[in-house]
Parts: structure tokens; C-alpha cells; sequence
């Protein structure tokens, strides 16, 4: 299925978010009713690892499982890239953006009650976004595999730097489709442990990536579709290869798990920050969103560890609210945005996604408070922000949630407790952008810095 074939779709035409949605404009839409956290999360995983949900196949212990994995392979990290990763540990520093916040404050005329933080995944080790934490998750877990088939012991680091473990992995190939990011993670970290890799890219991935991968050696297919078609011949090419494994961004769940520890390591931030998060102190996040799977596997953590004193927010461009539309009609993979008239196509590439995950709608729904779109120029307008004000440079993709906060005023819970949020803006990709590409994406950003208005 490509994502422009045509859907099985039945939703109200009506409705005033899709109404709004399909006109293109910015939307946004809070559940009015949220269900609690608790009941929600008892749902999506039983308590058994044997017999994990049996639609979801979600065990409560996905997530602690997935942080264990990431500290047995640290001392193979700090091995392998003594200069990114020096700890080991793949995490982004948590910090106050309160330049930004008086920035914003000032272009809407209103000031956001509580304090504005960002998330740097853009600075995350190795590969610069959001997706190591589900990417690498996956490449690990699949080495551990292949070790434990071949007699090695997968929870020894050392495993994966001996000759021995290097020579099997080269007969194996790893396999994704990718609107770049994604690919980038999988295929420089399969290449660090020896594997073979392929990565299939949709015409929005940008130029700089495949060559970066090919620099890796890793196998770059080009398609001149959308996100979709490249999933779609990755897993054709994969299906019934041997010694093959295929990453499967719209079902899978060893990605979900990897991007959920970064709540637990938020927790730790917080606390380290002296950040209360509790009814009285809420937190929203904000999460710039593709198919959904970092989104959702963040949220899941997020829900899991803050319970109902987090709110988790998706956010889209306004030509691609794959998930929000999927979310909002109920058909979840079975619509695309082309259905409601808009072309999916977007400046940010990392979110140029049509159709939304399998997985993610249907099972983490329930614990998404709201969903906003924004436009391309307010999106790249974020990369502006947050160069003039903060000295960061990031990719479009990364900003798309900076603005949304504002929008919440009003929206969100009762008045009193929102005096003292905590709003968390996820910035998601950035550094692996070549000086040349960023400067260009900063003058765009400062040249529409008008675009951001109430
Ligand atoms: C920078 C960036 N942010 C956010 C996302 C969204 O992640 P997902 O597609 O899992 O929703 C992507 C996806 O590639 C990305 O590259």
C-alpha cells in the first residue's frame, strides 16, 4: 500500500478539526477527556513478560529492559566513539530556554505561565536525533540475537568488539526505510558493529545523509516516493532473505521500547534540576511527530513514570498530520492525509509521513492529551528562535512543537495549576547538519521570523 492508494476511510467530513485540517490551517485539538494514566497503561501491557498484551505485545517491562540493554552496551559505546559518546550513555542535556520564552511571550503578546525547557535530542551522541534512542535500541537488541545464536555471550561487551562477532554480523544485513533520520541512526550504528546495512530513503531525505551513510558503507536505495513506498520495498527486500533483519518503523516494538527510557532519564534530569513535576506542577511535552513511533514511545515512558502530572502534546506540519488524523477519525493507518486533500509534502523532512504507524495510534491514543499542526515557515521561523535567542542550530523538523506552548493558555487543565508548568519543547535533530546546510536553514528561519504571530 502506497500512501496516496486509496484508503478505506469513513469519518465525518464534518467534523471540526478534520474541517480545519483539511483546509490546511493550524489546528490544534485537546482530548477533553483524558482517561487516567493508571487504567490507560493496565490496558497496553500485562504484567507478564511471557505473555505480553495480547494485541499490544507490550509487557510492563519493555521499558526497564530496554534502559538495562543501553547500560550493558555503554562500555562498548565509550570504546567505540570516545569522542560523542565518552560515558557511554546516549542522552541530551535537559536546559531552560527562557530567552526564547521572552522572545515568544513578545510575538504573541502574551506571556506562557511557567517555564519553557528544551530537550536537546538535536545533540544526542553519534547520531544527532531523536532516533538513536529507538534506532540504536533496535540494532542492539538484534546483535544480542545474533551473538546468542552463535554461541557468544550477549551480555558481554567485549562480545561485539572481538573479530569473531565482527566477522558474523558482516554476514547479516540490516534493513530500513527512512525519511532520513532513522536511516542514519540504524546504518552508522549497524557499520560501528559490522553488520551490513540498507537503507531505503523517500524523496524527502536530504542529500547530506546518503552520503553520509555511504561514507559508512552502508547501501543507500533511492526512491522517488514518499516515506511509505520506501518502508514498503525495505520490507519487500527484506521479506525471506536470509541472516536479514528488517526495522519496521511503522509496527515496531523494540524501536517503542528504546525511545521510552528517555523517561527515566528525564525523571533523573528533573530531579537534578530541583524541577518538582506533580498535580500541582504539571509538565507538557511537546513532541514534533512523523509516524508516530518516537512520539509514542517517548509518551509511553512519559505516562509511565509522571502518570496524569504529564500531558503529552503531537505535533505536525500542517500539510502531514498523519497521526492527528488517524487519532481524531478513529481509522488510525487506514487514512492518509492525501484523503482529506493535502499533499503531505513539507520543509520538515523528519516528519514527512502520510500515513501514520500501525502501532502507535491504536495502542498510545489514549494517553496523548492534544495535537497541533503548524505551517512550514512558522516551523522553520523555529530555527531562527532558537539560533538568535538560545545560540542553538537545529533542523526544521526539531521545532516544530517551539510555538505550541502558547496555545495551551487557556486550553489546559484548570487555570491555577498551569501557573507553574513545566513545558518541555522536544528538540529533535540537528547536529549532524552540514555548516553550510544550517546556515542556510538559520537566515530562512531569521528572514520568517514575522511568520510567528498570535
Ligand atoms: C528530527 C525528527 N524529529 C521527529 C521525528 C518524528 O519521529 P517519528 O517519525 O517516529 O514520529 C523524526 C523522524 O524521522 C525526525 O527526524
Amino acid at each position: 500500500m502506497t500512501s496516496q492508494s486509496p484508503s478505506n476511510t469513513e469519518f465525518d467530513a464534518d467534523d471540526r478539526a478534520i474541517r480545519s485540517l483539511a483546509s490546511g490551517a493550524p489546528t490544534t485539538w485537546f482530548r477533553p477527556d483524558l482517561s487516567s494514566a493508571e487504567v490507560v497503561l493496565r490496558e497496553i501491557g500485562s504484567e507478564s513478560v511471557s505473555e505480553p498484551g495480547p494485541v499490544t505485545g507490550i509487557d510492563s517491562t519493555i521499558m526497564s529492559r530496554a534502559a538495562q540493554r543501553f547500560e550493558r552496551f555503554a562500555p562498548w559505546f565509550a570504546e567505540t566513539f570516545p569522542e560523542t559518546a565518552a560515558d557511554g550513555i546516549i542522552e541530551s542535556a535537559l536546559v531552560t530556554a527562557d530567552y526564547a520564552q521572552a522572545e515568544l511571550n513578545e510575538r504573541f503578546g502574551t506571556e506562557l505561565p511557567g517555564r519553557l525547557w528544551l530537550k536537546r535530542d538535536d545533540a544526542l551522541p553519534i547520531s544527532g536525533s531523536i532516533k538513536a534512542r529507538g534506532g540504536f535500541h533496535e540494532v542492539l537488541e538484534y546483535a544480542e540475537m545474533v551473538a546468542a545464536g552463535h554461541g557468544l555471550n550477549p551480555n558481554d561487551p567485549a562480545t561485539y568488539s572481538a573479530e569473531e562477532f565482527r566477522g558474523l554480523a558482516g554476514t547479516h544485513r540490516i534493513v530500513v526505510g527512512s525519511t532520513g533520520n532513522l536511516g542514519l541512526s540504524i546504518g552508522i550504528l549497524s557499520a560501528a558493529l559490522g553488520f551490513a546495512a540498507s537503507v531505503h530513503m523517500s524523496a524527502d531525505a536530504r542529500e547530506w545523509k546518503k552520503e553520509l551513510l555511504r561514507s559508512h558503507g552502508v547501501d543507500v536505495i533511492e526512491h522517488s516516493g514518499d516515506f511509505v513506498e520506501a518502508v514498503s520495498a525495505g520490507r519487500a527486500s527484506a521479506e525471506g532473505a536470509p541472516r536479514t533483519h528488517f526495522v519496521d518503523d511503522e509496527d515496531s516494538r523494540s524501536l517503542f521500547a528504546g525511545y521510552s527510557v528517555a523517561a527515566l532519564r528525564l525523571r533523573d534530569q528533573f530531579e537534578a534540576a530541583q524541577v518538582t513535576v506533580d498535580a500541582e506542577h504539571p509538565l507538557v511535552v511537546y513532541l514534533p511527530c512523523g509516524i508516530g513511533g518516537g512520539p509514542g514511545g517517548v509518551t509511553y515512558g512519559l505516562k509511565r513514570v509522571f502518570g496524569d502530572d504529564v500531558h503529552c502534546i503531537f505535533v505536525e506540519p500542517s500539510q502531514a498530520p498523519a497521526m492527528f488524523l488517524g487519532v481524531r477519525t478513529g481509522l488510525h493507518s487506514e487514512i492518509c492525509v492525501q484523503d482529506i486533500g493535502l499533499s503531505g509534502a513539507t520543509a520538515a523532512d523528519g516528519l514527512a509521513v502520510a500515513r501514520p504507524s500501525r502501532f502507535i495510534g491504536p495502542v498510545i491514543s489514549p494517553l496523548i492529551s492534544g495535537f497541533a499542526t503548524v505551517s512550514d515557515e512558522v516551523i522553520k521561523a523555529g530555527v531562527g528562535v532558537l539560533h538568535q535567542t538560545e545560540g542553538l542550530d537545529v533542523e526544521p523538523s526539531a521545532t516544530a512543537g517551539l510555538t505550541v506552548p502558547w496555545r495551551t493558555i487557556g486550553h489546559l487543565g484548570e487555570g491555577s495549576r498551569y501557573a507553574d508548568a513545566t513545558h518541555l519543547v522536544w528538540v529533535t535533530g540537528g547536529a549532524m547538519v552540514p555548516s553550510e546546510e544550517r546556515e542556510h536553514y538559520v537566515a530562512e528561519g531569521l528572514n520568517l521570523l514575522s511568520t510567528i504571530q498570535p
